[in-house]
């Protein structure tokens, strides 16, 4: 069994709230926290991390699942040492693997494991049963929100999803592109309430980060903000988030390891899939 890696998973519902540019950018921050990290691009739509990145996949898990090569070649490295699993296209596949392919997954998931400590997972828009799915294998949910009433709802309807259907109980909030750090907060509480108004659920704020004009320049460069501009107020709040989710426990039970991620990426696959023909 390998060691203890975190997952989380970096979502929202809604589109363009920003939820790539923090995990790219939390992915770098831990990284500068010498923490070992891996993200993965779960967007299957139109490519995000490769796209805000500037760098171009060759191979994706897809390639992994039909045995063409391991997961370990499919790695991109990345900005300031992170690796990069490029959209994982074959994520859609999983539901119909074959035991051996079920196996290979298990083992490439669980050689990966040694090599890293974080897994940062950038979801699409939406509440597809791809999100879902990997929502419900992480250990960690991270809900981006921004103060638009859509923001709100989409977010509130992806937490009543996993808490209702799936029994997930926590979740951790960043607010983003805002005013100032009160404006996030009070959008937390406006979420929060709600959730904890109408459903089972633990909210657990995070922190925000302000809207920063010098992100969208970033991103037209297609680079990191958080290398572009070292210093400039956005970057100061993803390195104020790295040292929050540095300090969050590790879960050294089964829980912990990259083994239980994927075996419940594949279950969960495997369940939406089943769900999908029941309602045929
Ligand atoms: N803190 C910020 N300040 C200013 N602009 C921001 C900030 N965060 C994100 N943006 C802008 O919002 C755009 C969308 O961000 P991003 O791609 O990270 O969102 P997303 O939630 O991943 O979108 P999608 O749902 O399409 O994947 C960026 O191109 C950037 O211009
Ligand atoms: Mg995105």
């Amino acid at each position: 069994m390998s060691h203890p890696v975190q997952v989380i998973a970096v979502t929202g519902g809604k589109g363009g709230v920003g939820k790539s540019n923090v995990s790219v950018n939390l992915s770098l921050a831990l990284a500068a926290l010498n923490r070992r990290v891996v993200l993965m691009d779960a967007d299957l739509g139109l490519a995000n991390i490769d796209i805000l990145l500037g760098i171009r996949a060759d191979k994706t898990i897809a390639d992994v699942l039909s045995g063409e090569c391991d997961l370990r070649d499919i790695l991109i490295r990345g900005p300031g040492g992170i690796r990069i699993v490029p959209a994982a296209s074959g994520v859609q596949h999983m539901a119909s693997l074959n035991a051996q392919q079920h196996g290979a997954m298990i083992q490439a998931f669980s050689d990966l494991g040694n090599q890293l400590d974080v897994l940062v997972i950038d979801t699409a828009a939406g509440i597809s049963d791809t999100v879902v799915s990997f929502v419900r294998a992480a250990q960690e949910v991270l809900v981006v929100v921004c103060d638009e009433p859509s923001s709100i709802t989409d977010a509130y309807a992806l937490i009543k999803l996993l808490n209702k259907e799936y029994g997930l109980v926590r979740f951790r909030v960043v607010a983003n592109m805002v005013g100032n750090p009160k404006e996030g907060h009070h959008l937390f509480l406006k979420l929060s309430g709600v959730c904890e108004r109408f459903l089972d659920v633990t909210m657990q704020y995070v922190g925000a980060v302000p809207f920063d004009e010098n992100v969208r320049k970033a991103v037209q460069k297609q680079k990191p903000v958080i290398e572009m501009f070292p210093q400039t107020k956005a970057s100061q709040a993803y390195r104020q988030l790295a040292n929050k989710v540095n300090d969050w426990p590790v879960s050294s039970s089964p829980r912990g390891h990259l083994e239980f991620f994927v075996e419940n990426l594949l279950a969960s696959s495997m369940a939406s899939q089943a769900n999908a023909t029941s309602h045929l």
